[in-house]
């Protein structure tokens, strides 16, 4: 039925002129408009996510061979359409895909670079809900982004690295890659008995059987698909409870573990003390990775459970688990707001020195003003970094701080934690942008705020006024 209803349009189309066109298009479906765009739209990452549906959830079934480092994968996702479509478009990078179904129905498909085009054999229609099943494997490789750093399946000595901002998760299963689509997630990941395999949220099970061990993982809360991971490696695991009933998995690689070890007894005090000045934590779990990975260079705020390439220090973790409400929990709308990420993050390592006997957040600020003109903290303004290039640049870490630290001094403190709180409750698993928070920081301290945000955030150069 609806399948006529399209192809009649087409023919519309085919005998009337364009502007005619666009005027019946408007009022029902064509080919053009049941197609998903390959894009989410984002100016720095433009076929990053995708157009015409939601993913609500992904149900991920891998396993990993680590000495062939070959991965057999199914993803089943459990999406809405947002339009009539009758093709849309995932993210994959790499790997072969053998198969696709939408409701159970073979599918269609092609692949166009980091695209795989899937062409339904009946259009879903808007606001219904649709299965797709990917069936793919194959050898994961990482992907370089903008700035020469790579990310995604990074395979390490004894396994994979697995951290996906911002462009990763296309990696090892097919996404809507994008923050601004955040879905909950199932990762039954299977490895070789003696290696564990660790995502995010909570451990349903762990079963060995003929050498191979499999892991079921859940994170029941909206996640953005560059903080999933699962990430693979010969470790030390421990699981506790905190006080506050939160459960903690920590897998720590043994030849961190020296290292590691007075750094992750303090995770519960460091979430009760972001949780005093933040807020509630946002989600069911928490936890480590520390694993060895030269090859990856950084850490990143995994949801639930960050992951650091080494050992990290007391100021790194305090920078991944603020994350996780500033990142994970109230997320992106698009990668230019990155220092809503960068700068929160940065920030609440000042704020915690500052309560923990070390430098106040002002001679932190003052230290990073003194610098010249020249110096490569002023190369661009952070409220819009320019390209994917410098989203992890320190512009975006550093004088993104230094604009909260301005808000600050601006609104006083009182009003400043209230800020950040309410930020954290207004949004909490779902999304910001970076003139939701100017109008809630003007809002709150009843205060105009637009020259602060735009001289820190916004203006070229070294503002000249501190
Ligand atoms: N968000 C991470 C952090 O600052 C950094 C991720 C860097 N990713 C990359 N591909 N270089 O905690
Ligand atoms: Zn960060």
């Amino acid at each position: 039925r609806r399948r006529t209803a399209v192809l009649r349009r087409e023919t519309v189309l085919a005998t009337v002129p364009l502007a005619v066109a666009a005027l019946i298009g408007a009022a029902g479906p064509t080919a053009a408009d049941t197609t998903g765009a390959p894009g989410a739209g984002d100016r720095y990452f433009p076929l990053s996510g995708n157009g015409g549906y939601h993913v609500r959830h992904y149900d991920l079934t891998l396993g990993y061979d680590t000495s062939s480092r070959h991965l057999d994968g199914t993803a089943v996702l459990t999406a809405a359409a947002t339009q009539n479509l009758s093709r849309f478009d995932l993210d994959l990078k790499g790997l072969k895909v053998t198969g696709v179904s939408v409701d159970g129905a073979p599918a269609a498909f092609r692949r166009v670079g980091q695209e795989l085009v899937v062409t339904s054999h009946h259009t879903l229609r808007k606001g219904r809900d649709f299965r797709v099943t990917v069936a793919y494997n194959g050898t994961p490789k990482p992907v370089t982004d903008p700035d020469g750093s790579t990310d995604g399946w990074i395979p390490t000595d004894d396994g994979a690295f697995v951290a996906g901002e911002p462009q990763g998760a296309m990696t090892w299963f097919p996404a809507n890659n994008h923050p601004k689509d955040k879905a909950s997630y199932d990762i039954t990941l299977t490895v070789p008995e003696g290696r564990t395999a660790v995502a995010n949220g909570v451990l349903l099970g762990q079963r060995t059987a003929h050498g191979r061990t499999t892991f079921r993982w859940r994170e029941t809360q909206p996640m953005a698909s560059y903080l999933a991971t699962a990430t693979v490696g010969k470790f030390k695991v421990e699981q506790y409870t905190t006080h506050d009933g939160l459960k903690v998995y920590n897998a720590v690689d043994p030849r961190e573990a020296g290292a590691a070890a007075p750094v992750l007894k303090q995770l519960p005090s460091v979430l009760a003390w972001e949780s005093k000045l933040f807020g509630p934590y946002p989600f069911r779990s928490a936890g480590s990775i520390v694993d060895h990975a030269p090859d990856a260079g950084y850490a990143l705020e995994t949801q639930t459970r960050p992951l650091y390439d080494s050992a990290p220090d007391l100021s790194t973790l305090v920078h991944e688990n603020a994350h996780q409400w500033f990142g994970d929990s109230v997320s992106l709308t698009s990668w230019k707001d990155i220092w809503l990420n960068e700068g929160f993050a940065s920030y609440a390592e000042w704020l915690y020195a500052e309560q923990h006997g070390g430098d106040s957040a002002q001679t932190t600020f003052a230290a990073y003003y003194a610098r010249p003109a020249s110096d490569h903290l002023w190369a661009f303004p952070p409220g819009d970094p320019g390209s994917g290039q410098n989203i992890f640049d320190t512009p975006v870490y550093v004088r993104g701080a230094m604009t909260l630290h301005e808000l600050r001094k601006a609104v006083g403190d009182r009003d400043f934690f209230r800020i950040l709180r309410a930020w954290a409750a207004d949004h909490r698993g779902d999304h910001g942008t970076t003139a939701q928070f100017v109008r809630l920081a003007e809002r709150m301290s009843g205060k105009r705020l637009d020259g602060l945000f735009h001289t820190w955030l916004y203006a070229k150069g070294k503002p000249d006024r501190a």
